[in-house]
C-alpha cells in the first residue's frame, strides 16, 4: 500500500477541496492507497503536524471553498522559525522519511511549483496540481479557481454597473493579479466594463479620460474601470523597469542595496494606485470617481461547477499518476484532459496575458479601452 502526503501551499483558491477530494477517493478508492494530510503548506510538513485524511474526512467537501488542510505561504528554504529566516528543508526531508511516503502531491501556484521542485531534487517523489485565481502557473491551459473567481469578480462588475449608471459616477474596480491580468481581463470583458487595464499593458491616464469624455459626448455619464492590482501607467512601468535594470546590473553590495530600495519605494508607492487612478479621473473627466477594492471575496466561497470540475479530473490524474510512478511532474489542464509536465518546465515561469491575445483582440473589437 503506497503512503502518499498531500498538502496545499499559497493563496487558498475556492476547488482546493475539490481537488483533495478527488486525489483522496481515486489513492484509496481505486488505487488502495493511504493519504496523509499535511497542515498550512510547507511549514506543516517542516513542524510534521498532519491531519487524518481518510474516506470520512474526504466526504462532504467538494463544494466547501477554501482548504480543510489550511495553507501558507510559508517557503522551505526560507521560513521564519523564531523571527528569522531558516531553511527547513532538512526538517521536512525527515517528516517525510519519518512517514515513510511514497510521494507527495503539492497543490499550489507559481511559488509552490518552485518549492515543489527543490525538494524534488532533495530526492522526494512529488506530483503538483496548478491552482491560482490568478491563472497564472506556466504549462496549464487553466489553473484552479480560476474560474470561480471570474464569475465573483464578474457578479460584482455586473452590480457596480447599476450604481455607476444611477450616480453618474466612474467607478474603480480593482481585481486581485498583481503579475498577471486574465482575472481583470476575463471579468472585465464578461461583465462589459469600458476600460479594463492589466499589467502587461501600460496606461495612459489621459487616454483613459478621453474614452470616458468621449462615452459622456454619447450621453453615456457613468463608466466602469475594471483595474489589476498590477496594472500601471507608462511612467511607472518605465520606472519600474530602469530599477529592475539597476537591480540586475548591480555588482556591489550597495548598489544592490540601492535598488533593492529604490524597488520597495516603488511599490510601496503602487499600493495607493487605484485611488490615485480614480482621483485623476475624477479631475480629468468632472465625474464623480468612487473605487472598489473586491479583495478576498473573489478568493473565497463555493466552487463553480468548472472548477469542481478541473479540480476532479486534474486531481483523478494526480492519483493515477503517483500509482504509476510518475513524479517530478505538475499535473496540467490540456483541453478536457491532463497531461504531467515536468516540474522543471514550469517552475520560475509566469504565464501572463499576451497583448495581442484573443482576449485582449475581442475587447478592443467592442470598444473596450485597454489604457495604450
Ligand atoms: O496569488 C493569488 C492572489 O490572490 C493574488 O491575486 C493576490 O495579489 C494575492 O494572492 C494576495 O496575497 P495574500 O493572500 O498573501 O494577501
Amino acid at each position: 500500500m503506497k503512503r502518499i502526503g498531500i498538502l496545499t501551499a499559497g493563496g487558498d483558491s475556492p476547488g482546493l477541496n475539490a481537488a483533495i477530494r478527488a486525489i483522496g477517493k481515486a489513492a484509496i478508492g481505486e488505487h488502495g492507497s493511504a493519504l496523509v494530510g499535511f497542515r498550512d503548506g510547507f511549514r506543516g510538513l517542516a513542524e510534521d503536524r498532519r491531519m487524518r485524511l481518510d474516506s470520512t474526512m474526504l466526504a462532504g467537501i467538494l463544494t466547501v471553498g477554501g482548504t480543510i488542510l489550511g495553507t501558507s505561504r510559508d517557503k522551505p528554504r526560507r521560513m521564519l522559525v523564531g523571527g528569522r529566516a531558516v531553511d527547513v528543508t532538512d526538517d521536512i526531508v525527515a517528516t517525510y522519511e519519518r512517514h515513510e511516503l511514497d510521494a507527495l502531491v503539492c497543490l499550489g501556484g507559481g511559488g509552490t511549483q518552485k518549492n515543489a521542485l527543490r525538494l524534488a531534487r532533495r530526492g522526494l517523489a512529488i506530483v503538483t496540481l496548478p491552482k491560482t485565481i490568478d491563472n497564472d502557473v506556466a504549462g496549464t491551459d487553466a489553473t484552479i479557481g480560476f474560474a470561480t473567481a471570474l464569475e465573483v469578480a464578474t457578479e460584482a462588475i455586473d452590480r457596480l454597473h447599476s450604481t455607476a449608471h444611477s450616480h453618474h459616477r466612474i467607478i474603480v474596480a480593482e481585481i486581485m493579479g498583481h503579475q498577471a491580468g486574465w482575472l481583470a481581463l476575463g471579468s472585465g470583458i464578461a461583465g462589459g466594463a469600458d476600460v479594463i487595464l492589466i499589467p502587461e499593458i501600460p496606461y495612459e491616464v489621459g487616454r483613459i479620460a478621453h474614452a470616458i469624455r468621449d462615452r459622456c459626448d454619447h450621453g453615456m455619464n457613468f463608466s466602469i474601470i475594471a483595474v489589476a492590482e498590477g496594472a500601471m501607467s507608462s511612467a511607472d512601468w518605465n520606472a519600474r523597469r530602469s530599477a529592475e535594470q539597476r537591480r540586475a546590473a548591480a555588482r556591489t553590495e550597495t548598489e544592490k542595496q540601492a535598488a533593492k530600495l529604490e524597488l520597495s519605494a516603488l511599490d510601496a508607492r503602487h499600493d495607493g494606485n487605484t485611488l490615485r487612478l480614480a482621483q485623476q479621473m475624477e479631475e480629468l473627466t468632472g465625474l464623480e470617481s468612487r473605487v472598489t477594492i473586491l479583495g478576498y471575496v473573489q478568493r473565497g466561497g463555493t466552487p463553480s461547477a468548472a472548477d469542481r470540475l478541473l479540480a476532479t479530473r486534474l486531481g483523478a490524474e494526480a492519483a493515477r499518476l503517483v500509482d504509476a510512478g510518475v513524479f517530478g511532474v505538475m499535473v496540467a489542464a490540456r483541453g478536457d484532459g491532463a497531461q504531467p509536465v515536468p516540474i522543471e518546465q514550469v517552475a520560475g515561469k509566469i504565464k501572463t496575458v499576451p497583448p495581442d491575445h484573443a482576449w485582449v483582440q475581442a475587447a478592443r473589437s467592442v470598444g473596450t479601452c485597454l489604457g495604450d
